[in-house]
């Protein structure tokens, strides 16, 4: 098994590792080329995405011996501790110096590009310049880094770590559900779909949780119920079970048909306009709690398709709580605030309603100000009417999902392609 088979997904980056790699294992084949390999090598991004698995399977691959450096002890006796780590790497060449999570070498997240260890790291990469000594480091923040550290000659190469996407995503959860006593019908891509933008860990997280689960009940299988319940628990973080019904019962189911109808709106809106988009619908009751709409973009439409699509999605909530109970619900607030805010956006600097709104980097004149005012309430009108449009065409879709919902609690990419796929969908142009 090649090292790099224990990095799922990720299959660019994989590639620019082993090349990195490589060079490590053949110097010679580059040096009578005349050409100099890349002295060292950066990778950054949020925590839990696998960049020192990453970092470890180039060493493991490279063949050579490594020199490890994470900030475990006071200031003065670390910046001691990098320069003997360097030393000995010299003394061993051909080997590898790693810095573990390099930002927390100097005070926390703060930018101190003059600290004291980052100067030493500096120097010490200097002085080992002529030797075969790579550099390999891993970073979450890199602006906490003096950017001299980060150009050429020095950590030449950098490589940002995403969260896992499509692919990437899909293959990772189908390796951790391989290994675990899922139902045979789990869908994985409903699952990478639901933890998009997730980290590695989250999704490692989450599914062990969803045994956890599944365990407890002394089930036989982990079911996608399961899986949504620690979903919920360990990245929405919400209770993994409905709370009882307070003492007011009539109101409590009051609100809990507004939150219905409300979150089946965003689903409605959001599923006809781009199917498949929508991951989990929750109407959970209980104290405090609304509901909530998680969306997921494949990548296959336009971004401005989406970003409209998204506005349009945004006011469905309202829209179907209008077109059910003919009222204005309070909660809505933040779901305009949401619409304004990206409308203000597209008007403002991406000249939708014409260049001569686009603010143009001056100061605005107040007359300017006002008529951007004007165009982004009637666009934000606008995209009502859409949504109430798509809503009466769809009354069917937005009926059965309400019902569902309403008896469920919470509907996952499955029940709503179940749904979707009973009802005469009719689409609307935007
Ligand atoms: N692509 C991947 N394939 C398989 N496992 C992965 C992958 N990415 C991360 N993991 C797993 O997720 C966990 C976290 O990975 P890792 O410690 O490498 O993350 P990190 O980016 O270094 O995080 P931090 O910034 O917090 O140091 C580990 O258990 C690791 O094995
Ligand atoms: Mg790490």
């Amino acid at each position: 098994m090649n090292t790099f088979d224990r990095i799922i997904g990720y299959s660019s980056i994989k590639k620019e590792l082993m090349q990195i790699s490589d060079t490590l294992k053949n110097r010679e084949a580059y040096e009578k080329l005349g050409v100099s390999a890349p002295r060292g090598l950066l990778l950054y991004g949020e925590p839990g995405l696998g960049k020192s698995l990453m970092a470890s399977a180039v060493i493991a691959d490279s063949g050579l011996r490594y020199f490890l450096l994470r900030k475990d002890r006071p200031n003065g006796d670390f910046v001691k501790e990098i320069k003997t780590v360097f030393k000995e790497a010299k003394e061993n060449a051909p080997a590898i110096v790693y810095l573990d999570d390099m930002d927390k070498f100097a005070n926390g997240d703060e930018r101190h590009p003059d600290a004291e260890e980052y100067v030493t790291v500096q120097s010490c990469i200097d002085e080992v310049k002529k030797e075969a000594v790579f550099v390999l480091a891993t970073a979450n923040n890199i602006r906490c880094l003096p950017r001299s550290l980060l150009r050429a000659g020095r950590l030449d190469r950098k490589i940002k770590v995403e969260p896992p996407h499509g692919r990437d995503a899909e293959e990772i959860v189908a390796y951790y559900v391989r290994s675990k006593k899922f139902a045979r019908d789990i869908d994985v891509k409903a699952v990478a779909h639901l933890m998009d933008g997730c980290s590695c860990a989250e999704l490692e997280t989450v599914i062990n949780e969803a045994g956890l689960y599944a365990g407890y009940e002394r089930a036989e299988q982990i079911t996608l119920e399961h899986f949504m319940a620690a979903y919920l628990r360990t990245v929405m973080n919400e209770p993994a079970s409905e709370d009882d019904f307070g003492e007011d019962l009539s109101s409590e189911e009051e609100i809990r048909r507004q939150v219905v109808w409300h979150e089946a709106g965003h689903a409605v809106v959001s599923e006809v306009l781009c199917p498949g988009s929508v991951t989990l619908v929750s109407a959970r009751s209980g104290a405090g709690r609304g509901g909530f709409t998680n969306y997921y973009n494949d990548r296959t439409r336009s971004g401005l398709y989406w970003r409209k699509s998204r506005i349009i999605g945004s006011l469905g909530g309202i829209a179907a709580t209008e077109q059910k109970f003919g009222l204005v619900e309070e909660g809505g607030s933040r779901d305009l605030d949401a619409a304004f805010r990206a409308v203000r956006n597209s008007v403002t600097e991406d000249c939708a309603c014409g260049l001569h709104l686009h603010s143009g980097g001056y100061e605005d004149s107040q007359r300017l100000v006002a008529e951007q005012e004007q165009a982004i309430s009637s666009e934000v009108e606008k995209y009502f009417r859409k949504a109430k449009e798509i809503l009466a065409l769809n009354a069917e879709f937005l009926e059965k999902l309400a019902a569902a919902l309403s008896e469920k609690s919470l509907l996952s990419a499955v029940d709503i392609e179940r749904i979707r796929s009973e009802c005469k969908i009719v689409s609307v142009a935007i």
